[in-house]
């Protein structure tokens, strides 16, 4: 039995029928108290038995074994439900009880730098409003989940759950951050040679303004004297109206120039880290980014031709499941090198199989048909794959105030670029050249 259905076991059936075993023993002592044998300790017995001074021991023997097993039955009691209340919020609980359901995002927490920080720690943090919120909608998911009638994928924001700005204030403090950061970013290309090109770029990480400094950069949104909200879809991948309130001034309010707008937006909320940082741990790939993954850190021999282009075309087709996905790939790839490089099949097998298990895993660790999870179907908010995504669902030349101001779209607030899609040298030689 796997670990996870143990703890269940133990902490959320065992544990309650001790429990219930426990009352339904009191409840017999007291409702049938009157008949012999049974009701040995109730009152009266106990003072029969003190008005006869012969047996006065017994009784304080019985006594303090009573006491005894008094405290041995309160310790079971306050370890079942200190441990039981304990699993609910463990990562196996959340993460792996309801194995197909939450499957998606506990493969991607755990392929993430926050796979240390528990489920509990982001999504209910401390105060006891989220918890009870969060326990009750749990029980509701539990019987969602009984009689599958979950949605797939599980739509986000979750309301009842939500990661908010303290929670990751507990750990993160951008208020404190300042100045650049150096970002290479490896890439590979679909060539014969998979040739490995960088983007080197100074991202202007910037502050949130604390004591006396002034916010600037990217988290220039997270201080305190400018504050940004807006109004946008349910899913926030839509921005209707955008509003930028600083102290001693009026707000100013930038508008979509007629924009067409789905309907079910939301109210008017605050911009605060989740607007950005949207997947700080379901991390969910594109295909490119999950080939270059594995290319970069050697899970993917670069030695073999077009594994870059032909692991791509595989990945991206449609599959049923994860197994059928993994046979399927196997087999196209396998079928493409006997074809094109026979040489590789005969020469160098081991190498082109590690390949193979490379792309099954790209493929495991970031699409989940069971799920409705494809590439691409949880976008992340931190940059702009797309025209009208992440940054620039805002920083883009739509939003225009009444005098014609719009949200900056200058490369250069955000991110310096210092080389694009160049073939990769050293750091070195590439700041040097500049
Ligand atoms: C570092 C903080 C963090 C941790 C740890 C974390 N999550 Fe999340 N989770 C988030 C954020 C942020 C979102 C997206 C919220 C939003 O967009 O409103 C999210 C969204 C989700 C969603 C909705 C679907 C989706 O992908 O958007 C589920 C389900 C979920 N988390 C489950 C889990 C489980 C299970 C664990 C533990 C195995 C976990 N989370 C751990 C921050 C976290
Ligand atoms: C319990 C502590 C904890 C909490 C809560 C937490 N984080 Fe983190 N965060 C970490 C740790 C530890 C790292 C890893 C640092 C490293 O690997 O260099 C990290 C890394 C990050 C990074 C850098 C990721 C990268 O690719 O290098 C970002 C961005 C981030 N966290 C955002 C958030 C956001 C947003 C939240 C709230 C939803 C959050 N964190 C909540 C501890 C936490
Ligand atoms: C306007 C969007 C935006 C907001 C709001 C925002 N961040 Fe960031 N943050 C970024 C970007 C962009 C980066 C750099 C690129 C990346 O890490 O993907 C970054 C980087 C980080 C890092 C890594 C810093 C480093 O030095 O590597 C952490 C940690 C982080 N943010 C935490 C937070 C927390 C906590 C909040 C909320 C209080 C927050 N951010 C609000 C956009 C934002
Ligand atoms: C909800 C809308 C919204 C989103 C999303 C958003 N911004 Fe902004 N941002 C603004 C507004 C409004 C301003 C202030 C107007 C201006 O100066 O153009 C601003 C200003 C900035 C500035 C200039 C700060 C300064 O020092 O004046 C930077 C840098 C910036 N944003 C980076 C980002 C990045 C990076 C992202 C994506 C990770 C992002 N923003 C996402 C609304 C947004
Ligand atoms: C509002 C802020 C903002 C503006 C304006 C902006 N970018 Fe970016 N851009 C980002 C962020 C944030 C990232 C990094 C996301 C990440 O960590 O992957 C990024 C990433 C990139 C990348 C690297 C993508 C990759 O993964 O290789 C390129 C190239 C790029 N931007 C080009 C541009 C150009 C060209 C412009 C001007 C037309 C521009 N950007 C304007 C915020 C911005």
């Amino acid at each position: 039995m796997t670990g996870h259905y143990f703890g269940f076991l133990i902490y959320l059936v065992m544990g309650p029928l001790f429990l219930i075993g426990l009352l339904l023993l009191i409840g017999g002592t007291l409702f049938c108290g009157k008949k012999e044998d049974i009701g040995r300790l109730t009152i009266e017995y106990i003072e029969e038995e003190l008005s006869r001074p012969g047996r006065f021991t017994r009784i304080r023997r019985l006594l303090s074994l009573t006491s005894v097993l008094t405290f041995v039955t309160l310790f079971i009691v306050g370890v079942v439900t200190y441990t039981s209340f304990h699993y609910t919020e463990s990562v196996s609980f959340c993460g792996q009880f309801c194995h197909t359901v939450m499957e998606p995002e506990y493969v991607t927490f755990q392929n993430s730098p926050h796979s240390q920080v528990s489920c509990v720690q982001c999504h209910i943090g401390a105060g006891a409003e989220w918890m009870t919120r969060s326990k009750f909608t749990g029980v509701r998911q539990l019987f969602a989940v009984a009689m599958d009638t979950y949605p797939r994928p599980i739509p986000t924001p979750l309301e009842a759950l939500r990661p908010e700005r303290a929670t990751c204030e507990g750990c993160h403090r951008p208020e404190v951050f300042h100045g650049d950061k150096l970002y290479v970013k490896d890439r590979f290309l679909p060539d014969e040679a998979n040739t490995h090109v960088q983007t080197v770029m100074v991202m202007r990480i910037g502050s949130g303004g604390y004591s006396g400094r002034e916010a600037h950069g990217i988290h220039w949104h997270v201080s305190e004297e400018h504050r940004v909200s807006y109004v946008g879809s349910r899913d926030r991948n839509t921005i209707r109206q955008v509003v930028l309130r600083e102290a001693d001034r009026d707000p100013v309010v930038y508008g979509r120039a007629g924009g067409v707008f789905p309907s079910g937006g939301t109210e008017e909320r605050l911009m605060d880290c989740i607007d950005c940082h949207n997947r700080p741990t379901h991390v969910f790939l594109t295909a490119g980014e999950a080939l270059d993954q594995k290319l970069i850190t050697g899970v993917i021999p670069r030695e073999i031709p077009f594994i870059k282009r032909q692991g791509l075309a595989a990945l991206q087709r449609k599959y049923p499941s994860q197994e059928v996905a993994t046979r399927a790939i196997a087999n196209e790839l396998m079928e493409w090198y006997r074809r094109e490089y026979p040489e590789i099949v005969e020469g160098r097998n081991d190498l082109l199989k590690k390949a193979v298990m490379g792309i099954q895993q790209a493929y495991i660790e970031n699409v989940f048909p069971e799920m409705n999870i494809d590439w691409g179907t949880y976008m992340s908010f931190t940059g702009h794959r797309e025209d009208d995504s992440g940054c620039f669902r805002c920083h883009n030349n739509e939003f225009r105030t009444e005098t014609g101001r719009t949200i900056t779209q200058d490369c250069d607030a955000c991110h310096i670029i210092l080389v694009e899609d160049q073939p990769a040298r050293d750091i070195r030689e590439i700041l040097k050249g500049l």
